[in-house]
């Protein structure tokens, strides 16, 4: 697979370079907030259905295509959980995985931290072990095939009980080495961060790291409860925080990074108008904001749709973008030593750009 970001920043030192469109593309990316079973295609969930002879509602891929049409986060999280039926072996979940890193390598992304639902797959029956060894398998051929680096994310659904949290955490202790850290997502509304204070800390003492979703519907205070009693890392969308003005403050002081999703926030209804976005102002206020896809098999595009879509709307200059790639290496989990050459290119192509 060619990387055509590379091919980008070539062109770039000969040429030097005006446009935004080239300059996203050339511009090493890290992805902080993206679904792995969000990534699975029309096309794949068809050819998933036939191999592994699960019915499925849709008859063609163009009824499938009318199906990803939403009002809010429980209409997307109704046709997600129903297109996960499609993924049954370690194969399914592998190609799904590698076929996101193909897109990631087009689209110039160099390091990802991917979230995945393991009580998606358990709860209809497929072991624990099955969706998680085909995801690291993908993982690690795709950091030799491709060049880019992971970490793991392991989600807990929050619709699902404090319990079935600890059974989960329970059932990835042979795989803790290899997972980075545990994450919260699903139906936010009516179901707190409190609701999973302990479940966090224990596996906080095992050595994960920390992120949730919140603020994406839910009201500010459930972000004020993900930084209190989760002790999050990272905040997962965070739009609602900018209702709060001491939150904002809080966060920014603290240097906390928002893993934002604008044509997510568009297809959800989070906003009306990609217009309305509120990255720019995020960025104006200081916060370390970011860009990803979310779920973008549903939303409509990977990286560079998202960056270039978001950029034409709000109007983000080209030292918002640099800033916003810059952010998505110092935000991640890498060590500052991993994320020092990425940001030296970073900083080379932004010398370049004229
Ligand atoms: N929000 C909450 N839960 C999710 C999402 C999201 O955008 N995508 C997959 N699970
Ligand atoms: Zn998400």
């Amino acid at each position: 697979m060619i990387n055509t970001g590379a091919t980008a920043t070539c062109i770039l030192y000969q040429s030097g370079m005006t446009d935004i469109n080239a300059l996203i593309a050339a511009l090493p990316k890290a992805e902080l907030h993206l679904h792995l079973e969000g990534s699975l295609e029309p096309e794949q969930l068809m050819e998933f259905a036939a191999r592994n002879s699960v019915d499925i509602p849709f008859k063609n891929l163009d009824e499938v295509k009318a199906a990803y049409n939403f009002s809010n986060l429980q209409d997307f999280l109704d046709i997600y959980y129903q297109g996960m039926s499609v993924l049954q072996t370690e194969a399914d979940f592998h190609d799904l995985t590698d076929a996101y890193l193909q897109r990631c390598a087009a689209d110039n992304v160099r390091h990802v931290e991917v979230f995945y639902d393991p009580q998606g797959h358990t709860d209809r029956g497929i072991p624990f072990a099955v969706p998680i060894e085909g995801i690291l398998s993908a993982l690690d051929a795709g950091a030799a095939k491709y060049g880019i680096s992971y970490k793991l994310i392991m989600c807990f659904l929050r619709h699902l009980s404090e319990d079935a949290a600890f059974e989960t955490l329970a059932q990835a202790e042979p795989y803790l080495a290899r997972i980075h850290g545990v994450g919260l997502d699903s139906s936010e509304l009516g179901h707190p961060p409190s609701k999973f204070e302990r479940v966090f800390a224990a596996a906080h003492a095992k050595g994960l790291k920390r992120v949730a979703h919140a603020g994406e519907e839910g009201p500010p205070d459930y972000v004020t409860q993900a930084l209190d009693l989760l002790k999050i890392d990272r905040i997962d969308h965070g739009n609602r925080l900018l209702e709060d003005e001491a939150l904002i403050a809080r966060v920014r002081d603290a240097g906390l990074t928002l893993t934002v999703c604008p044509l997510s926030n568009l297809s959800l209804c989070v906003v009306n108008d990609l217009k309305d976005h509120p990255i720019k102002r995020m960025l104006e206020l200081g916060l370390r904001a970011t860009i990803n896809s979310d779920d973008p098999a549903y939303f409509g595009g990977y990286m560079n749709q998202n960056f270039s879509q978001t950029a034409n709307a709000v109007g983000l200059t080209a030292s918002e973008i640099i800033t916003l790639a810059r952010n998505s290496f110092t935000g991640s989990f890498l060590s500052k030593e991993e994320q020092a050459p990425h940001l030296a290119e970073i900083d080379r192509i932004a010398a370049s750009f004229v």
